[in-house]
Parts: structure tokens; C-alpha cells; sequence
């Protein structure tokens, strides 16, 4: 009883999918970046992140998001939950800052299903931070899963950068990162784009995230948990997506992936080689600023803000 009540939640913590569908209770602030999203609580009463269904980064994201975070899970990687919502007619007539802002104006968004991304919080006073001095890094207890995350990312196309969340909670300096974002995995949110970005895979912005992470053991046990990920798995789970959610059928995603497995070997070779060499660091953009400007502390920017739990801010000593 007790080990069977052990292996489901094992499932369950594997799978990133509530397979719920929940729907739209209020409308709380738009999200920054390119899918404009945004913070809605649904009908469980909990927030979630919403990417909805046409938004202007392409017509695949909310499907590259559901099999991008359950290939994460899958992998033993940390990713948020995430939920099916429906938003009606009548909830888009009434919260018109959901809708798109386009270059020939604002777009109103569909009715229909939405992918809701369960948002990151820390309890108490803890903090939830994008961007960390590097500084911090030591202090994140899961960095090696930044390997096996860059390993799937290889394998799964990924064409942009890896985001990441970190939670801190109330009185500890530990961190724990959560993978964000998978919106262009498998050659980007319109597949069109190259599967294969070598040199410019998808990094974490700060490289020297990465210090010391390549091991070839532990190489050698992302690749068999790559591997140990059963094709009909894989496919059942993309038959609980609903169609709309890309313009290619996920069914011919999962074939390709499976198909590119056997070309992954050859694959790291050039990521290995990265590794060897010196990693050019990338200037650090700001772009963690997703607290409210009001609480922006003016002339100095990396300042945290104490107590603004639950915000995504830039982490700075405190
Ligand atoms: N589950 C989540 N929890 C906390 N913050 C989130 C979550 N999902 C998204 N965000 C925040 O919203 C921003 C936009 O989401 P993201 O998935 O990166 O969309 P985009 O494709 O527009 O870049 C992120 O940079 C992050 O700050
Ligand atoms: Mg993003």
C-alpha cells in the first residue's frame, strides 16, 4: 500500500501535466516577453503564468511548452506544473490587457484552451529571482541539472536561450532552479527553424553556470535517462494535447525527436568541444524586472527588494 502510494507519486512528480483543465477566474497583470502572456488565477484558486493560444511568438509555443515541460519532468528536471485553461468570450471582452499588442494593433485573443504555467512562489519571505550574480551560482542546490537540461535542449532543438527561475525560501541561501520557457524548443515556435544551432546552443545567458558540470559519467547518465523515455509514452502523452496547440502534429515532433536520438552521440561531440573551449561570456541583459515598477528602487538597479516575495526580480546583495 505504502510503496504503490510511493511509485504514484513518483509518476505524478514525473509528469508536469495536472491534466486538469481549469478555467479563467480573474485576469491579474500581463507578463513581459514575446508570447504576452499573462497572470491569471483560475479556478482553483492558484496562479498561473498563461501563454494563449495565437500569440505573436508563433503558432506552436503552447505545444512546444506542454511536450518541452513533460520531456523536462520526464528527465527528473525541475519544471512547473501546468494546467489546461479555458477563457471565454466574455472573460477576453472584459480583461482587454490580455490582448495582443501587434505592429497593425491590438489582436484580441480566441476563446478557448490555453496553456497555464503554475507560477513560481517561495512561502513567507523567500524570493523568486530570473537573473543571479554569479556570485549565487555555488549556492544553487540543483545546478548540475543545468547539464541535463542543456543535453535535452540538444536534443530537442531548443532555439533560444535557457531560462530558468530560482526560488529561494524565507532565511536560506540555497536555491533551487526551475527550467521556464520552452516555447522554441524543436527548432522553434514555428518548426521551421534549424534543429541544429551548434555553436550557439541553447546556454543558460551566464555560461559559467556550467563550470565544471561536464563530467562524462555524468553524461553518460543524462543520455540513459534520454534513452529510457519509451516512444509510446510519448505519444499518448501528445494525444491529450489538444490540436490547435501547434501547426505541426506533435505526433510527427515525437518521431523526429525519437529519430534524432540516434544522431545525439554524435551531437555532443561538438558540445563537448565547447566545453574545452573558453566560454565567451554574453553581456547580461536586464530583463528580470517582472516586479511592478512601482516597486523598482530608482538608481539602483540590482538592489533586491527585501520582503518582495513571490516577484521575479534580479538578485543583488542584501
Ligand atoms: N511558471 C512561472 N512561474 C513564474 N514566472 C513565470 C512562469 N512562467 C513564466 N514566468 C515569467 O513570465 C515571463 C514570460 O514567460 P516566458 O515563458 O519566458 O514567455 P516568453 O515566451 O514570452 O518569453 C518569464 O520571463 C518569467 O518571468
Ligand atoms: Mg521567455
Amino acid at each position: 500500500m505504502m510503496l504503490a502510494r510511493c511509485i504514484s507519486q513518483v509518476v505524478t512528480d514525473r509528469r508536469s501535466f495536472s491534466g486538469q483543465t481549469l478555467s479563467a477566474a480573474a485576469f491579474v497583470r500581463r507578463m513581459r516577453g514575446g508570447a504576452q502572456s499573462s497572470l491569471l488565477r483560475a479556478s482553483d484558486g492558484k496562479l498561473y503564468a498563461v501563454k494563449l493560444q495565437g500569440n505573436p511568438q508563433g503558432p506552436n509555443v503552447l505545444g512546444n511548452e506542454a511536450l518541452g515541460s513533460w520531456l523536462t519532468a520526464r528527465l527528473g528536471l525541475k519544471t512547473p506544473e501546468w494546467s489546461r485553461v479555458a477563457i471565454d468570450d466574455a472573460f477576453l471582452d472584459q480583461n482587454q490587457q490580455m490582448w495582443f499588442e501587434t505592429q497593425s494593433g491590438r489582436v484580441r485573443p480566441k476563446a478557448g484552451l490555453h496553456f497555464a504555467s503554475r507560477l513560481q512562489e517561495a512561502a513567507g519571505t523567500g524570493s523568486v529571482y530570473e537573473i543571479l550574480p554569479r556570485t549565487w551560482f555555488a549556492h544553487i542546490k540543483n545546478r548540475e541539472d543545468f547539464l541535463g537540461m542543456l543535453l535535452l535542449d540538444l536534443w530537442c532543438g531548443h532555439a533560444d536561450n535557457r531560462q530558468a527561475c530560482f526560488i529561494q525560501e524565507a532565511d536560506e541561501r540555497a536555491l533551487s532552479a526551475v527550467f521556464l520557457d520552452h516555447g522554441h524548443m524543436f527548432g522553434g515556435p514555428g518548426h521551421g527553424g534549424s534543429w541544429d544551432l551548434h555553436p550557439a546552443v541553447s546556454f543558460f545567458l551566464d555560461r559559467t553556470m556550467y563550470d565544471g558540470l561536464w563530467l562524462d559519467g555524468q553524461v553518460g547518465e543524462w543520455m540513459r535517462k534520454i534513452w529510457s523515455i519509451p516512444a509510446e509514452a510519448a505519444y499518448t502523452f501528445v494525444s491529450s494535447i489538444p490540436p490547435e496547440w501547434s501547426s505541426t502534429p506533435l505526433e510527427l515532433v515525437v518521431a523526429t525527436i525519437l529519430e534524432r536520438r540516434h544522431t545525439l552521440q554524435q551531437l555532443l561531440i561538438g558540445l563537448r568541444a565547447q566545453f574545452k573551449a573558453p566560454l565567451p561570456m554574453r553581456k547580461p541583459i536586464q530583463r528580470a524586472y517582472d516586479c511592478s515598477e512601482s516597486l523598482r528602487i530608482p538608481g539602483d538597479p540590482l538592489r533586491a527588494f527585501p520582503g518582495s516575495r513571490n516577484r521575479l526580480c534580479m538578485a543583488g546583495s542584501r
